[in-house]
């Protein structure tokens, strides 16, 4: 097939042999693969904590539950996944929507101009947009000077690094999440995890996963107590097993799309075609966009997709060009 789809799983047979020893194995789900996929994540990550779940839209709705209270205010930005603001809506809080920079980030300036004139926005999530992260220092300025909780949503980001900082370190935010869909870096099926450095959002989180069901000590073998409403957001051993198959090849899937994102570089130069940033040592390119200028084209953007669509052939000239895993083994 000459097409690239939107979004295709790079597995080989290390990965399909780690899978079948789990379905071998006495446990399916709440085993020993989970808790080795989320020490394999926080050390890749360089976090302290790891709670992997079911899916990238789990981990923003239980982080929301832990960094949020119904009424807040929460500034985010549109350019993003429809999961990123519902997951504010899903506890009761307010999205507020602000304008993003030329490379497809929140605009942190933006947001500090809200935070003067509003005192009653509590938090910023921030979506490290393509696989390039916001500025760092920035985020950590406004945290310290505003007093306000930071999630980074960094579905497209896992492997990028920002000066030294890795995505999903929250050196200077509260929370991050990932996804773990088939069409990103690293994929478990369905999947996503949150990592944080605080010991007592960690112990929130594990309980939200797992209905909000709590043991003590004081209580009797066969008793459980549910304080909060939690959900079953559990992930099985066998997709964390082939995520942690997936981890060791990450670094190599990263490479690669770089070298992918300096061939279209190239191929874009001196073209209308512009890339939304050009390579810096950051981006782990979950996607490869780009600006079309169409007030030099004869044609309108509705009419260029549908052309592209048809003509297979231009594919290159896609729009919203993704560099994906599969491109290895061709
Ligand atoms: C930025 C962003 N946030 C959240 C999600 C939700 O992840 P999931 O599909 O694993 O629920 C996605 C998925 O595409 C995403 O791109």
């Amino acid at each position: 097939m000459n097409f690239i789809p939107y979004g295709k799983q790079f597995i080989d047979q290390d990965d399909i042999d780690t899978v079948v020893e789990v379905l071998k194995s006495d446990f399916l789900t709440t085993g020993p693969k989970v808790k080795e996929f989320e020490y394999g994540l926080s050390s890749y990550c360089g976090a302290k904590y790891t709670v992997a779940v079911s899916s990238g839209t789990a981990a923003l709705h239980l982080a929301s539950m832990v960094l949020l209270n119904k009424g807040d205010k929460v500034l985010t930005t549109p350019n993003s996944f429809l999961a990123t603001s519902n997951s504010i809506l899903y506890v009761g809080a307010l999205p507020v929507f602000v304008d993003i920079q030329k490379n497809g980030n929140i605009n942190l300036d933006l947001c500090e101009e809200e935070l003067k004139k509003d005192l009653s926005i509590k938090a910023i999530y921030v979506v490290s947009f393509s696989g390039n992260m916001v500025e760092q220092e920035k985020l950590k300025y406004l945290k310290q000077t505003y007093n306000i909780k930071i999630l980074e949503d960094n579905s497209h980001a896992i492997g990028a690094m920002y000066k030294g900082i890795k995505a999903g370190s929250c050196i200077n935010s509260d929370i991050s999440i990932f996804s773990f869909h088939p069409v990103k870096h690293l994929t478990t099926a369905e999947g996503g995890a949150i990592t944080t450095n605080s010991k007592e959002m960690y112990e929130k989180l594990l309980i939200l996963r797992a209905h909000g069901m709590i043991k003590t000590s004081g209580m009797k073998p066969w008793e459980y107590k549910m304080q909060e409403l939690g959900y079953n957001y559990r992930i099985t051993d066998i997709q964390c097993a082939l995520g942690l198959s997936q981890i060791s090849k990450l670094d190599n899937f990263i490479k690669r799309r770089i070298e992918i994102a300096k061939q279209y570089d190239k191929f874009f130069e001196n073209t209308i075609v512009k890339p939304l940033y050009k390579f810096d040592g950051k981006s782990s390119y979950h996607l490869y966009v780009v600006y079309i200028d169409f007030s030099k084209l004869l044609i309108t953007k509705e009419k260029l997709f549908i052309k592209l669509r048809e003509k297979i052939l231009v594919f290159k000239s896609i729009i919203y060009l993704l560099i994906n895993n599969h491109i290895i083994s061709h």
